[in-house]
């Protein structure tokens, strides 16, 4: 996902954007900020880094902490939650350094205005994260608050949700086009068509919700207010896509229904109750994309075997001149469904190894 954040943040215009492991750095003012907060469909969280340190234990860690001067950036009224994420360093326990942090933001407090704020973990209203490397760490505010793919819209759970900004990334790795038809036909909970239409529609996937950085001291309602009317405003050069949707659960199109419809993009979708074996193609050509059950969690290894020969012969019979993805963690996917991909990309749902698999069907084709 980074080369699409990269590319996302590029057309915001910040500046230095250079990838890392699981992320893109990038650098700008808050202009640039709220507008990744406010635009990134692939974002988790935007990072303000307010300190980097050389270390060899925790209590290099805690005079670290300690030195930045934390009430400068946010009130004493503000609860507060430490996140420590770590890789290659030497320390035994990052509980105790999350811990170390947390006491130094209270210590910095204290020494300043005799009161330190309060701890809230559950709904922190800012959220500090230490990164600890081999020899280096960085400290920083997240300015995002709430996850960005909590955009606000979901209203059921369904079975196995894909993550918002996974959905908005694998729609964007299809290449699809708002001016071609898109089928999900294992569509559950409707997340791969939410993003879609959104982003067909230009709707900024953050408008309908809060920040942190609107509880930090820098944050600039009037310019926030700002950068929201303007994406209202760019919503009028928006296309008009053909989205479909079907499953075989009741369910779960039920809870599709109320995702599209909390979302506002019910009118962009039209849903239908079938299994995906008897699913004909809505229109000559496009893109269909889908996410099917894996074992772990529903359907069983045997059932899933069973399925993908079938799947692959209807493919063949029914989607000549579409190009097809199927994201799954399943890799047995590729031999059984005996259609030969023509580009798989590896991603990560949470800690699970995926495939973006890749099948444009040619008539008459059978590998
Ligand atoms: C992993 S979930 C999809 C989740 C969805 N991508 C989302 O983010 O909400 C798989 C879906 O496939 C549906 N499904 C399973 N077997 C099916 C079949 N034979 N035909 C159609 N849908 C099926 C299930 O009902 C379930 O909703």
């Amino acid at each position: 996902m980074e080369p699409l954040l990269e590319k996302e943040l590029v057309a915001l215009e910040a500046g230095n954007v250079q990838s890392v492991a699981g992320g893109v750095a990038f650098s700008g003012g808050w202009e640039i900020c709220y507008r990744a907060n406010l635009r990134s469909r692939i974002a988790s969280r935007i990072l303000w880094r307010i300190g980097e340190f050389d270390y060899r234990n925790e209590n290099d860690v805690y005079t670290a902490a300690k030195a930045i001067d934390w009430p400068q950036y946010f009130s004493v009224e503000r609860s507060i939650r430490v996140n420590v994420t770590a890789q290659k360093s030497p320390l035994k326990s990052l509980e105790f350094a999350t811990l170390r942090i947390k006491d130094a933001v209270c210590d910095r407090f204290r020494d300043a205005l005799g009161r330190r704020p309060d701890v809230d973990r559950a709904a922190p209203d800012v959220r500090v994260h230490g990164f600890l490397e081999e020899k280096k760490g960085a400290l920083y505010l997240d300015t995002s608050g709430e996850p960005l793919f909590k955009r606000g819209w979901r209203a059921e759970q369904g079975e196995a949700p894909l993550r918002e900004n996974l959905a908005a990334g694998i729609v964007m790795l299809t290449g699809w086009q708002p001016g071609e038809a898109l089928l999900d036909p294992m569509c559950g909970g409707a997340t791969l068509l939410v993003e879609a239409a959104a982003m067909a529609r230009g709707r900024a996937p953050g408008a309908k919700r809060s920040f942190g950085f609107e509880k930090l001291r820098a944050c600039e309602p009037d310019l926030l207010q700002e950068l929201k009317s303007e994406e209202e405003k760019s919503q009028a050069q928006s296309s008009q896509p053909q989205l479909f949707g079907s499953d075989s659960d009741a369910e779960a199109l039920k809870g599709a229904r109320r995702n599209l419809g909390q979302a506002g993009v019910e009118r962009w979708v039209k849903l239908e109750q079938i299994d995906v074996l008897q699913r004909a193609a809505p229109a000559a050509e496009g893109v269909m994309v889908m996410n099917p059950p894996y074992g772990e969690r529903m359907g069983s290894a045997d059932e899933l075997a069973a399925l993908y020969p079938k799947l692959g012969n209807v493919l063949k019979r029914n989607f000549a001149g579409w190009r097809c993805y199927i994201f799954t963690a399943d890799l047995r996917l590729p031999k059984l469904i005996r259609l030969q991909p023509s580009r798989r990309t590896p991603l990560w749902n949470g800690s699970l190894e995926c495939r973006l698999y890749e099948f444009r069907v040619v008539s008459g084709s059978n590998r």
